[in-house]
């Protein structure tokens, strides 16, 4: 092994020791590295702030980097821009800008991506500028949450399919998309229960985006959707990311939700970049 590893939380997630983001990462290391994120579903490396080059040169070792959906701060091009700063300005944007409202969304527990039909295999976020308290990114395993389900509640689920669609997660949060966005941001059915192809682990594929169950009455579904996310999303599954500047996380997608955490916006600023990796269609079980 080229690198060290430090648990984050008992059920998932490790600290990566001793790999630099800002140089090349060889075949060995990179094997590596993409062995302990099927493994592990989150990556933490430390280190100095990447610039785009260089997180962009580090997200193409997981994939092909996904155009980011236009009503993100940062366009429809390869980052996707999580930040309180209006660029335009250099200042903090007022808690009613459109663009906070958008972001509002991050705070629901969502996989990123999980209404397009081939989803995500992953996020890679860095962290430019932090706030000196608050706005965590907590995320919890799918992993844990399949494996803590009764065998009845495994039977129950394997087989459903559950619809995902951003404008469903949007109006959870009361925001508003335009005609030309509600087309862009298309819905995509995936099955309930997923399986890593790598190494054959299952998990539950729930989360913000899903509104309800495929041939289900929609109140019942978005119920059943509902139960199973507040069990995956108990405190003690939750591992929640301080930040410091330059810190990378990389999450899987396929198998852990993640959610913004508040922070205050109107005397802090923090700036995260995000490139997200298109998914690969997973095998239905
Ligand atoms: C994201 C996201 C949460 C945060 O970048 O996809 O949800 O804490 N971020 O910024
Ligand atoms: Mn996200």
């Amino acid at each position: 092994m080229m690198f060290e590893y430090r648990p984050l939380h008992p059920r998932f997630g490790v600290e990566v020791i001793g790999a630099d983001l800002s140089q090349t990462i060889d075949d060995s290391g990179g094997a590596e590295i993409l062995e302990a994120f099927e493994t592990h579903s989150v990556l933490l490396f430390r280190g100095p702030v990447l610039d785009d080059e260089q997180q962009l040169a580090f997200s193409r070792l997981f994939g092909e980097v996904q155009v980011s959906f236009s009503g993100n701060q940062s366009g429809a091009t390869l980052f996707s821009r999580q930040s309180n700063i209006d660029t335009a300005t250099d200042t903090l944007m007022a808690p009613d800008h459109r663009q906070m409202k958008y972001q509002e969304g991050n705070r629901l527990w969502h996989s990123d991506s999980s209404y397009r039909p081939a989803g995500s295999k992953c996020s890679i976020l860095s962290a430019h500028e932090t706030p000196p308290s608050g706005g965590d990114t907590e995320f919890v395993s799918l992993r844990a949450a399949w494996d803590d389900l009764s065998e009845e509640m495994k039977g129950r689920c394997e087989g459903l399919s559950a619809m995902h669609a951003l404008s469903y997660s949007r109006s959870l949060t009361g925001f508003k998309m335009t005609p030309e966005q509600e087309a862009e941001a298309p819905s995509a059915m995936h099955p309930l229960v997923w399986v890593n192809s790598n190494n054959g682990r299952k998990n539950l594929f729930i989360g913000s985006h899903a509104s309800h169950v495929e041939g289900w009455p929609e109140g019942e579904g978005r119920q059943f959707l509902t139960d199973l996310l507040d069990r995956a999303t108990e405190p003690s599954l939750i591992y929640a990311h301080a930040w410091r500047d330059g810190d990378v996380v990389v999450w899987d997608n396929r198998s852990v939700l993640h959610r913004a955490t508040p922070f205050d916006a109107t005397r802090h600023r923090r700036l995260m970049q995000r490139t997200t990796i298109v998914g690969d269609a997973v095998p239905a079980l």
